[in-house]
Formats: C-alpha cells, sequence, structure tokens
C-alpha cells in the first residue's frame, strides 16, 4: 500500500486527478470505478477542471460504480445516478451509455447483479477503481461481516450507515435499508485502487484499514492484499496512523520513474 499524506482534500483530489489523466493518456479507452458520497466529490471537481481546463476527454471511458440503493429511482435526488449525473458526468464529455451503476428498481435484483458482473467482465475489468471509507470501514456498501470473496449482490446497510447517510435525506426513515453493491472480491479484480478519505471523522477506521489485521468485520482492511493501492488521506484522516513520519517520508523521496 502507498499511503499519501497531504493537508487537504483539494491536494489529494488533486493527485487523483494526475492519476487518472496518466491512466487516460496511456489508455483513451480505460475502464473507471467511481465510488460516491462526499469524498470523492474534491476528485469529480479537479476532474471536470481537468476537462474545462486542459481538455482531458473520457469519451471513450467506460465507468461503472460502486453501488445503488434499492428502491430509488435514478432521477431521486439521493439516488447514486443522480448524484453522479450531477457532480461528474454532466461536466464532462463522457457517454452516456458507457456509464454503469447497478439499477436499485430492478424486478430481478439477482439478475441484476449477474449483469452487472458480466457487464464489468465485457468492459475488460476496471483499470482503477476510487473508493471511499465507510465509518464501520465498509468499501462499496461491503459492510462488516461481508465475504471477502463476494460479488455485487444485495445488502443490508448496517444502522451505523443509515445513520451517516441520514445528512442526505430528509430524516433518517427515508435512507433505504438496502442497496446492490459490487463486492469486495469484484472491487479486489480491479487493476489498482485508490482509497481515499477526508477528516477526523475517518482516523480510527482508516488506522483499522491500513495498520490493522485483515478482517471480515473491516471490510476495507482486504485492500492490504492488493499489490496496486494508494490510500490518499488529508492530515485530519492520518492523524491515528502510527507509521505517520514513514509514510511522509517516503512520498517525499519517492523516485520520479515511480510515479
Ligand atoms: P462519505 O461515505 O464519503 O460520505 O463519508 C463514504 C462511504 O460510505 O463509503
Amino acid at each position: 500500500m502507498e499511503i499519501i499524506i497531504r493537508p487537504s482534500p483539494e491536494e489529494c483530489a488533486s493527485i487523483g486527478g494526475r492519476i487518472i489523466a496518466n491512466l487516460i493518456k496511456g489508455k483513451p479507452d480505460a475502464v473507471l470505478g467511481l465510488a460516491t458520497g462526499s469524498t470523492p466529490m474534491p476528485l469529480y471537481c479537479e476532474l471536470a477542471r481537468m476537462h474545462e481546463d486542459e481538455g482531458l476527454s473520457f469519451s471513450e471511458i467506460t465507468t461503472f460504480n460502486l453501488d445503488e440503493y434499492i428502491g430509488l429511482s435514478g432521477d431521486h435526488p439521493c439516488s447514486y445516478q443522480y448524484f453522479m449525473n450531477k457532480e461528474l458526468f454532466s461536466r464532462i464529455d463522457i457517454r452516456a451509455d458507457s456509464t454503469h451503476i447497478p439499477n436499485g428498481e430492478a424486478d430481478d435484483i439477482e439478475s441484476e447483479c449477474l449483469g452487472y458482473e458480466q457487464a464489468i467482465r465485457s468492459s475488460g475489468g476496471i483499470d482503477l477503481q476510487v473508493l471511499g471509507i465507510g465509518s464501520d470501514g465498509h468499501i462499496g456498501f461491503n459492510e462488516p461481516g461481508s465475504s471477502l470473496a463476494s460479488r455485487t449482490r444485495i445488502k443490508t446497510l448496517t444502522g451505523k450507515t443509515i445513520e451517516d447517510n441520514a445528512r442526505f435525506f430528509d430524516n433518517l426513515n427515508q435512507v433505504p435499508r438496502h442497496c446492490i453493491t459490487m463486492g469486495v472480491g469484484t472491487i479486489m479484480d480491479s487493476v489498482s485502487l485508490i482509497l481515499y478519505a477526508f477528516g477526523e471523522r475517518k482516523a480510527d477506521i482508516i488506522s483499522k484499514a491500513v495498520e490493522g489485521p485483515v478482517s471480515a468485520m473491516v471490510p476495507a482492511s482486504i485492500l492490504q492484499l492488493h499489490p496496486r493501492v494508494r490510500v490518499i488521506v488529508d492530515e485530519a484522516a492520518a492523524s491515528k496512523l502510527t507509521n505517520i513520519d514513514y509514510y511522509k517520508e517516503v512520498y517525499v523521496n519517492k523516485p520520479d520513474w515511480q510515479e
């Protein structure tokens, strides 16, 4: 794991923007895995800026989002489809039919999940997956106890996640209890990953995910077994890491060729 600690979410976003721009430069038809929530928003602002100011094109890119609430239509303001259209897709030149988000209104959830896995495989697989982390350690909506080999499927949200996400809804009772999420195994198939976390609220779980034991009770800890993961965090989210000075030293002394 490469742990990158920067003073602000904006600086973290600019590193992610550069990584994605480099990926697209080498592979204009790359496949990106995308996340929702407040964490990836600075990255999406940066990608929109790079599109606007630097001509970064997403015209051949394919995307797959991690998850969607069950029961919300794509035009519901709290659906992840709505979020992605607003925060990213409408601000760049991506083709709408190249973007994928699980259909939370599918009649047959099981075949929706199988179809989603199949679509990822048919695209050639995800080159770079962007992740946030839940305060309970979830990636996607893989809550504690999820199989570390799981594939796209229905999950029940924990009380903690419902509480955390209630801020996006009018009240707690409106938060859907179920979702479709890529599995931990699906996420681990990605060629490379960026895990973002910002703020003191994430400091505990970042220390468990990065420096604690690999455990299904902290699904993000499985990333320790992936060969190409960057954990990009601000100072507040990094504040409970034991090896913080070492991570900073590694970053500052990184040979140019390694970028
Ligand atoms: P947040 O959520 O970005 O809104 O903190 C992260 C997550 O639940 O994965």
